[in-house]
């Protein structure tokens, strides 16, 4: 009898190629309610898992003892109780490598929008309110040659420094550890956050989610900011309190946001919603077709390896 594998979201059908052999059940396009998914994930030896369901103690019950391996297709894994995995003897996996530039690309894209004041200039142009070009219409602020400050240097912050150097900013960087190689290849500065809020044009968040960065970036932090300063948020919405935010940027005590990630998505604080200058994608960072297959594939393989009793490619550290 094959294994039984569940898939919690449709997903690329590369990622469900390799799974094929395994008595597979692939839920909806649309996260699953609890229920379904609690019933969904009972005798599930293996289950493919996506940022939008809470993998927690009780997910892990429902499946039963034969549960072996959970694949988070992503690379953050803050949705899975990883501790009650390894309680449980379960091998969590991310899909860390295969979405760095990806999502380095957002992190540029919302740098450059709120920069650039993109989403306000192209609403009023869509609502036919643009009348002439104008020497003050929609006048942002430049991002070349600027101060790029990098919150988390790994390898999504890497490729975000890589995307900085190619504008000829400068790149100052904010890590637990240092990087010397990476100092060496984007000529970057190690620094203290305060140093690195307070001098950088554009401050960009790449930090997984944990206890010690919820709500890193808050009041406190924004106050220290320039007040021509953007701040780009790519990794996850509680790393930044979005009230003290909105504040900020309602006052004009920053000059703009570019945010993917939100405290309680898909709800968006209502007030960033009235802001001309907050920039809102909805956690799109990852989402090119060839990323979303990469993710899917490596997600699969993790399955696969483990139910082959195999080490599996990309297992996270308790
Ligand atoms: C991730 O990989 O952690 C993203 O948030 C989902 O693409």
């Amino acid at each position: 009898m094959p294994e039984k594998v569940l898939v919690t979201r449709e997903i690329p059908a590369a990622g469900l190629r390799p799974l094929q052999d395994f008595d597979l059940t692939v839920l909806s396009e649309a996260p699953p309610e609890r229920d379904e998914l609690l019933e969904a994930a009972r005798g599930a030896a293996g289950v493919l898992s996506n940022v939008t369901e809470g993998i927690d103690a009780e997910f892990m019950d429902a499946a039963g003892d034969g549960l072996k391996v959970v694949a988070n297709m992503a690379v953050g894994y803050d949705n899975v109780d990883v501790d009650a995995a390894d309680e449980r003897g379960i091998i969590v996996t991310n899909t860390p490598g295969v979405l760095d530039e990806t999502t380095a690309d957002t992190a540029f894209m919302l740098l450059l929008a709120a920069a650039r004041r993109l989403g306000e200039s192209e609403r009023t142009l869509r609502a036919g309110d643009w009348e002439w070009w104008g020497p003050k219409l929609f006048v942002g602020v430049d991002v070349w040659g600027k101060k790029l400050g990098i919150v988390g240097l790994g390898r999504i912050g890497q490729a975000v420094a890589r995307r900085g150097k190619g504008f000829g900013m400068e790149i100052l960087y904010h890590n637990r550890s240092r990087n010397e190689d990476a100092e060496r290849a984007f000529d970057a500065r190690h620094a203290d956050l305060d140093e690195l809020l307070e001098t950088a044009d554009f401050v960009s968040v790449h930090t997984p989610l944990t206890d010690e960065t919820q709500h890193l970036i808050g009041p406190e932090e924004l106050a220290k900011m320039k007040p021509t300063a953007v701040l780009v948020n790519t990794s996850r919405g509680p790393v930044v309190n979005e009230e003290a935010l909105a504040d900020a940027l309602a006052d004009g005590r920053i000059f703009a946001a570019g945010l993917d990630v939100y405290e309680n998505e898909p709800q968006v604080h209502p007030k960033l919603l009235g802001l001309e200058n907050a920039v809102l994608a909805p956690h799109i960072g990852s989402g090119s077709t060839e990323t979303r297959n990469r993710m899917a594939v490596l997600a699969a393989e993790n399955i696969v390896a483990v139910l082959s009793g195999e080490e599996p490619k990309t297992p996270v550290g308790v």
